[in-house]
């Protein structure tokens, strides 16, 4: 009986040991499976911050008044357009970055005070993507930044502060897709 009971326990070890190598298997599977875009990741406590989301809303409200063509828009869904779901994160890493370097930054020196806490939110956000690459060439992603960034060039002062207008949708989609 007692040899009965540990060859039964033997078994059911025999089990749970086949049960966990197959686990770990899927494991290791799914992460291979998941590369670089694990990376593409914002925590949603950066994003619960009312303070800097004020800041934000007020500024973007602020520039919106200065912004008198309402023809065009800048974020909106067609940044998407042939873009796959686990990439639009990386995407909007690399529209933060534009954001940030060629916009905000250089027209730091407007739109005081908010435009300061601002930055220094926005450069936190897109600290966190620092490693967020996708793993193909990404063509249409690079296509529809380039749209985006020719379109606020041609528009010339009048897109940085369309740019700047649009700091709300630009939060929007960055959570939409980073959290
Ligand atoms: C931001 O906060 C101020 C008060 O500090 C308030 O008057 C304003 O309506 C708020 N704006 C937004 C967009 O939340
Ligand atoms: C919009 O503003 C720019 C300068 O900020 C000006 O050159 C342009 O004529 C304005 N356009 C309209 C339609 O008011
Ligand atoms: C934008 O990205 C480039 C290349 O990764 C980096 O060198 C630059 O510092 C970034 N700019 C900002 C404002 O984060």
């Amino acid at each position: 009986m007692a040899g009965l009971k540990k060859s039964m326990s033997f078994s059911l070890m025999g089990i749970l040991a086949v049960n966990c190598l197959i686990l770990t298997a899927l494991w290791v599977q799914k992460a291979a499976a998941l590369p670089v875009t694990s990376h593409c990741k914002i925590d949603e406590s950066d994003f619960q911050r009312p303070y800097f989301i004020n800041r934000t809303f007020m500024l973007a409200e602020e520039a919106s008044f200065a912004d008198n063509n309402t023809d065009v828009r800048l974020i909106g869904d067609e940044l998407f357009q042939g873009v796959k779901m686990q990439d639009r994160c990386y995407l909007m890493k690399e529209i933060l970055n534009f954001t940030l370097g060629e916009v905000l930054i250089p027209q730091s020196d407007r739109f005081q005070p908010h435009m300061q806490e601002v930055v220094s939110f926005l450069t936190k956000l897109s600290s966190q993507l620092s490693s967020c690459h996708i793993s193909g060439n990404g063509q249409r992603i690079q296509k529809n930044i380039q749209t985006l960034k020719e379109t606020v060039k041609q528009l010339g002062e009048g897109g940085e502060i369309k740019v700047i207008g649009e700091l709300n949708l630009l939060f929007m989609f960055l959570r939409n897709s980073c959290v």
